[in-house]
């Protein structure tokens, strides 16, 4: 289950994103927001954040304006690696040495063929584990 998150400035992509999903025969969840009216991204983030970390949801792709408020919000929760891209070699190493469960987007970044080829690409790339494991150990931290 892929949790689906914007503001206003994500949400005509984020509509999209749920078309492209369908096609690809995944399932997704909608933490909102519902349409174009301006609102806060942490709010969405914190949301379908909060339902990775409990594991009802697998991973997420979350889209604000540039992709930089929504994942800074998703990264304050333990266990949830955000990784904003803006090219596709982005998404694909986020997924290949970061183990990223959240792919965020930014609809003002990015014409919407590269936002799709991004998904796709983070969607099928797995993590590569062995060292790269190690340092996802050590992203966590205790304070
Ligand atoms: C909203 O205007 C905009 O600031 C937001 O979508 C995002 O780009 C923040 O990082």
């Amino acid at each position: 289950m892929i949790a689906l998150a914007s503001d206003h400035g994500g949400f005509r992509y984020k509509e999209r994103t749920k078309a492209l999903l369908d096609e690809l025969g995944l399932s997704w969840k909608d933490f909102g927001t519902e349409s174009e009216d301006s609102v806060d991204y942490p709010d969405f983030a914190h949301a379908a954040a909060l339902a990775i970390q409990s594991g009802a949801c697998d991973r997420g792709i979350f889209i604000c304006g540039t992709g930089i408020g929504i994942s800074l919000a998703a990264n304050r929760h333990h266990g949830i690696r955000a990784a904003a891209c803006q090219i596709p070699e982005a998404a694909r190493l986020s997924r290949l040495h970061n183990d990223a469960n959240v792919l965020a987007l930014g609809e003002r970044l990015v014409d919407w063929d590269l936002a799709e080829q991004m998904i796709r690409l983070w969607l099928e790339t797995p993590f590569e584990g062995g060292r790269h494991e190690r340092r996802i150990q050590k992203i966590e931290i205790e304070e």
